[in-house]
C-alpha cells in the first residue's frame, strides 16, 4: 500500500471545525447511505484531497477485482484454499453461486428450510423434551460459533417470543455451572455449534452439558442439535442426523451467524424476522457490489479506517453504539475485526510494510461516557471513535429515554471534535469568582483540545432488516481494509500456537507431567497451582 500521498496529507493542524466553516454543507459531501442508513465522516480530518488519495488506494489495490472474486466464491483464502461466501447465505434470490464449478444455492437454501422447519416445531413445542416443550435453549460454541448469536439475540430483544436462550463459550466451569443450575434439564434443548467440533471448550461443554441432561431426566438423544460442518463428528457424539445443520469450509467462523450459527437466533425470534436480518446482510451486498466507491459505505468505511490506523497511526479505535441492545455488538467486532486484520505477513508471504487493523474496543453510550470517555477527551492518544444511534427506539412510552441517548451521542460527536480552549475555560474559571495563578491552574485542567475524529451510523430503529446491513457493512469493511493491506483476511494462524501449548500443558497442570522442560515462569506458575488447590 503506497501511503507517501497521504502522509504528506497529514497535518496535525488541519481542525475539522476549519473544515466545516469553509464548507458548512460537508457533512452531505462526507456521507454515505444505502436505504435508511447514514454513515457521516465530516466529523474526521478527510478532505477532498485526503479522500482522493484514499480512494486510490482502492484502484491500486485492485478492490473491484478482488470484490467480485469473493462474491463469485474464488479461493480467495488463499493460505486455506478456500472461498469466502458467507454471501451465499443471504444470497436468498440471487441467484447461483459456484464453488469448484458446483452451484452452492440449493445446499444453502435446503440447509435454511430445515432451518426454519427446525426452529418453528422448537417455538410451536412440536419438537419437545422429555417433560413438555422447550422452555430453555443453551447454545455451547466458542468465537465465531458464539458471538455472533449473542450479540443478535440481544439485538433483537423487541422480537424474541421464542424460548429463552442461553449461551455457553469459556471452558470455565463457572459458565456453564451458572448457565444449568436454574434450567430444567427436561425441558431444555442444547445446541452444540462448532464448525470443526474439535474446539476443546465447546466440546468440554457439551459433554458437561450431556451428563447434567441424562443426570437430570433429559433426553440427549432428543434434546441436542448440533451446527457444524464436520458431519461425521456430530454423528460420533450421537446427535441425530435430522438435528444437525452443516455449513461449508467456504463459511469462516467469525462470519457464519447468517447460517446455521444462527439457530438460536432463529428460535428466539422465529424464521420470519430471521429471514428479515438475511434480507438486510444481502440488501448490503448488493450495494457494496454495485455503489461507486465513494458513494459506497463498506469502502468510505474502510477508508476512514485507513486513514486513522495506517496513515495517522492510531492504534486502536472505539466502537460506542448507542443502542444498550448492541451491547455485545464491540465484541463481536472484535473478533471480526481483530481476528481477520490483525496479521504482519501479507498475502505473498512477505512482512506487512504498514501496520496491521486497530485495536478494537467498546461499550454502549451513555454507559462509557461515565467509564472511560475521559481519557477519549483528555488523554494524551487519540482514538477515533465510531458512534452508532436510532433515531427511534422500541419504546414509544419512553421516548424521552430516547431523545435523551440521542441528545448525548451527538453530544460526545460535537465535543470531541470542537473541544474547549484555553481561554475558555479561564472565562468560566472567572465565572466562578477565581483570579490569578489559581484561575490558570484550574483553567488548564478544564480545557479540551478537541480536533478529535468520530464518525456516526444512524439508522431508523434497530429491526432485524437494520441489523442485517450493520453487520455486512462490518464484514465489507474488514474485507475492504485486507484487500488494501494485501493481507488474507479469513485465516487465523495466529490462535494456533497458544492452543497447542495449551494441549501440552494439560497433563503438566493435572500433575502427571513434569514441567521441566518449561520455561521458570511457567513452572512456576504451574507449581503455585499445584500446591494450591485442594480439589481433585
Ligand atoms: O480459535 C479461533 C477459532 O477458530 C475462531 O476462528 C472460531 O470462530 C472459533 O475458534 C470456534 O471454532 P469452532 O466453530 O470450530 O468451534
Amino acid at each position: 500500500m503506497q501511503l507517501d500521498a497521504l502522509k504528506a496529507l497529514a497535518t496535525a493542524d488541519r481542525r475539522i471545525v476549519d473544515l466545516f466553516a469553509k464548507d458548512a454543507t460537508r457533512a452531505g459531501s462526507f456521507s454515505a447511505s444505502t436505504g435508511d442508513l447514514l454513515f457521516d465522516y465530516s466529523k474526521t480530518q478527510i478532505d477532498e484531497d485526503v479522500r482522493a488519495a484514499l480512494l486510490q488506494l482502492c484502484e491500486d489495490a485492485g478492490l473491484a477485482t478482488r470484490r467480485d472474486a469473493m462474491f463469485a466464491g474464488k479461493k480467495i483464502n488463499e493460505t486455506e484454499g478456500r472461498a469466502a461466501l458467507h454471501t451465499a447465505l443471504r444470497n436468498l434470490d440471487g441467484g447461483p453461486v459456484d464453488v469448484d464449478g458446483q452451484d452452492v444455492m440449493p445446499g444453502v437454501l435446503d440447509t435454511l428450510h430445515r432451518m426454519r422447519v427446525f426452529a418453528e416445531e422448537v417455538r410451536g413445542g412440536a419438537i419437545a423434551g422429555a417433560r413438555g416443550s422447550f422452555t430453555d435453549v443453551v447454545n455451547i460454541g466458542i468465537g465465531g460459533s458464539d458471538l455472533g448469536p449473542v450479540m443478535a439475540t440481544h439485538a433483537l430483544a423487541p422480537y424474541h417470543d421464542g424460548p429463552r436462550v442461553h449461551y455457553v463459550s469459556n471452558v470455565d466451569g463457572a459458565h456453564i455451572a451458572d448457565t444449568l443450575r436454574p434450567l430444567d434439564p427436561a425441558r431444555t434443548l442444547v445446541i452444540v455449534a462448532s464448525k470443526t467440533f474439535t474446539t476443546i471448550e465447546t466440546m468440554t461443554n457439551a459433554r458437561t452439558a450431556r451428563a447434567w441432561m441424562s443426570e437430570g431426566g433429559g433426553d440427549p438423544s432428543r434434546q441436542f442439535a448440533a451446527v457444524s460442518s464436520a458431519l461425521d463428528k456430530t454423528q460420533a457424539f450421537g446427535i441425530p442426523e435430522a438435528h444437525v445443520f452443516g455449513f461449508a469450509d467456504w463459511v469462516g467462523g467469525r462470519y457464519s451467524v447468517w447460517g446455521p450459527v444462527g439457530l438460536p437466533v432463529m428460535i428466539a425470534v422465529g424464521s420470519n424476522a430471521f429471514d428479515a436480518f438475511l434480507r438486510g446482510g444481502q440488501a448490503m451486498d448488493l450495494h457494496f457490489r454495485s455503489a461507486d466507491w465513494v458513494e459506497n459505505m463498506p469502502v468510505m468505511l474502510a477508508l476512514v479506517g485507513i486513514w486513522h490506523r495506517q496513515v495517522l497511526g492510531r492504534t486502536s479505535r472505539a466502537v460506542l453504539p448507542y443502542d444498550q441492545r448492541l451491547l455485545r455488538l464491540p465484541a463481536y467486532l472484535q473478533q471480526l475485526e481483530m481476528e481477520s486484520n490483525g496479521k504482519s505477513v501479507a498475502m505473498d508471504g512477505s512482512s506487512l510494510a504498514v501496520p496491521s487493523g486497530p485495536v478494537v474496543w467498546g461499550e454502549p453510550g451513555t454507559n462509557g461516557q461515565h467509564a472511560f470517555y475521559q481519557l477519549i477527551h483528555q488523554g494524551t492518544d487519540v482514538i477515533p471513535c465510531e458512534f452508532m444511534v436510532a433515531a427511534d427506539g422500541h419504546e414509544p412510552e419512553l421516548t424521552h429515554h430516547h431523545r435523551l441517548l440521542l441528545a448525548n451521542c451527538l453530544a460526545q460527536s460535537e465535543a470531541l471534535m470542537r473541544g474547549r480552549s484555553l481561554d475558555e475555560a479561564r472565562e468560566r474559571m472567572a465565572e466562578k469568582g477565581l483570579d490569578g495563578d489559581e484561575l490558570d491552574r484550574q483553567a488548564r485542567h478544564r480545557v479540551f483540545p478537541g480536533n478529535r475524529p468520530s464518525t456516526t451510523l444512524i439508522y431508523p430503529k434497530l429491526t432485524p432488516f437494520v441489523l442485517g446491513q450493520i453487520i455486512a457493512l462490518y464484514e465489507h469493511r474488514v474485507f475492504v481494509e485486507g484487500v488494501l493491506l494485501g493481507i488474507n483476511s479469513f485465516d487465523q494462524w495466529g490462535v494456533e500456537l497458544g492452543k497447542e501449548l495449551a494441549n501440552s500443558l494439560g497433563p503438566v497442570v493435572d500433575g502427571v507431567a513434569s514441567a521441566d522442560d518449561k520455561d521458570g515462569s511457567t513452572a512456576a506458575l504451574v507449581a503455585y497451582a499445584l500446591k494450591h488447590r485442594n480439589q481433585e
